[in-house]
């Protein structure tokens, strides 16, 4: 499995945790939209987008490569996020682009991450602490399913 993932974590770091822990069990390339140079998206059969949920979608620079990309046909794609929230779907959008270009959607994965947007790091953030130890172990375990 050749696999790269592109990922954005602006807002505390938090999805890049979560990236690095996947990235480390499947070996997968780790890089920023703004890396991304479409000729060498063949070298890869499988693609991770992942990003903090900023206003219930992932960040605009990676939904762009998704926007920019011909078509995911023959790939195999993942999507991974952290969240202030997981009851919103804010995969929703990138699914849908990825899926009609031809993507297979081998997973998704969530976990809440640190929030201090707004009012919030005023109250010291929401959900202080995460993504945990737990939620890096459900990351690698949910990398670990990718292989099969
Ligand atoms: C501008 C902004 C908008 C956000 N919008 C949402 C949202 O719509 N839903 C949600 O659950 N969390 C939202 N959050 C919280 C982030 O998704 C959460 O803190 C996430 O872990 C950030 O990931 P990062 O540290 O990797 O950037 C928002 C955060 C920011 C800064």
């Amino acid at each position: 499995m050749r696999v790269l993932m592109v990922c954005v974590s602006a807002h505390n770091g938090s999805t890049l945790k979560v990236a690095k822990a996947i990235a480390e069990v499947i070996g997968a390339k780790l890089i920023k939209p703004s890396e991304v140079k479409h000729e060498d998206l063949n070298e890869f059969d499988t693609i991770g987008f992942g990003s903090g949920i900023y206003d219930n979608t992932l960040h605009s620079s990676v939904i762009k490569v998704a926007d920019s990309t011909q078509t995911f046909e023959g790939k195999r794609v993942f999507v991974f996020s952290t969240a202030g929230v997981l009851w919103q779907d804010a995969h929703a959008e990138i699914r849908a682009k990825l899926s009609a270009k031809n993507a297979e959607i081998a997973g998704e994965f969530r976990c809440k991450g640190f929030n201090t947007n707004s009012f919030l790091k005023y109250i010291g953030g929401m959900n202080k602490g995460r993504p945990n130890a737990d939620d890096i172990a459900q990351a690698k375990s949910f990398a670990s399913g990718l292989m099969n």
